[in-house]
């Protein structure tokens, strides 16, 4: 995959409680508008806390979240009950609050064998979603961004990901060690809308090489996140917007 991104929309906001004004407001402009289901993946890690946290403090009744199925852009294979459960943390500070049915909530089963969830998830989503090019849709995306690059468990030392032709795979966190279940390159490219949603001054200096495509911006996963047919923002608060 040599495509670098090209064509994107960067919104930076004063506070995190201002981006995720932002962020509300596209949820209501695709959500509200779709006329069918309208299937999500999340991410995880710590930024998106307090956005869900807004959502469901503040638009509750704005967005028609009946219409939304749940899905996971990556989770780290623990059990929903440990603290670095992507899902827990996802239905902590915005499922519950919302109350979603569980028929519309597809979590990814940390505590699965790796291997079996990722061949049990992927036919999930598969039956789940419509395909386009025989690869899974997802109507909207968000996804993070590790200082190192990487973005839903798509790490630097394993960029195949970007180009295997499974729907989910295996990674291992580089540092950790902690087992990862996560989306892949062309699953995530096919998506109709993907939202980076990035905070904090720790990641000024990655976004700045992403997106001015300078530096070390070719050994990062996100350089390469640019939807096929698609759109691509870029959500960013003034710290991670510091160097840009
Ligand atoms: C995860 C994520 C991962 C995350 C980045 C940023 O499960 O960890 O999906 O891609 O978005 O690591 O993490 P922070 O938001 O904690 O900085």
């Amino acid at each position: 995959m040599t495509e670098f991104i090209v064509n994107y929309k960067i919104q930076i906001s004063e506070s995190v409680e201002k981006l995720s004004e932002q962020f509300a407001q596209l949820l209501i402009d695709k959500i509200n508008k779709s006329k069918n289901n309208f299937n999500i993946a999340l991410s995880g890690g710590t930024t998106p806390k307090n956005i869900f946290e807004y959502l469901a403090a503040h638009h509750q009744n704005t967005i028609g979240w009946h219409k939304v199925k749940f899905f996971w852009g990556d989770e780290r294979c623990v059990p929903p009950t440990d603290s670095e459960s992507n899902y827990k943390m996802a239905y902590e500070s915005l499922l519950s609050r919302l109350q979603i049915p569980a028929s519309n909530i597809f979590r990814i089963r940390g505590e699965n064998d790796p291997q079996y969830e990722v061949t049990e998830y992927s036919e999930i989503v598969k039956k789940q979603l419509t395909q386009i090019n025989s690869i899974p849709k997802i109507d909207l995306i968000i996804l993070g961004l590790g200082e190192d690059g990487h973005t839903a468990s798509i790490f630097p030392n394993q960029k195949n990901l970007l180009d295997s032709d499974k729907i989910y795979a295996t990674a291992v966190h580089p540092e950790t060690g902690q087992k990862r279940i996560t989306l892949t390159g062309k699953v995530i490219n096919n998506a109709s809308t993907i939202v980076f949603i990035v905070t904090g001054k720790n990641k000024a200096q990655v976004v700045d090489e992403i997106i001015n495509q300078k530096d070390n911006y070719k050994n990062y996963p996100a350089s390469f996140i640019q939807p096929h047919n698609g759109e691509l923002y870029w959500l960013l608060d003034k710290s991670a917007a510091s160097q840009i």
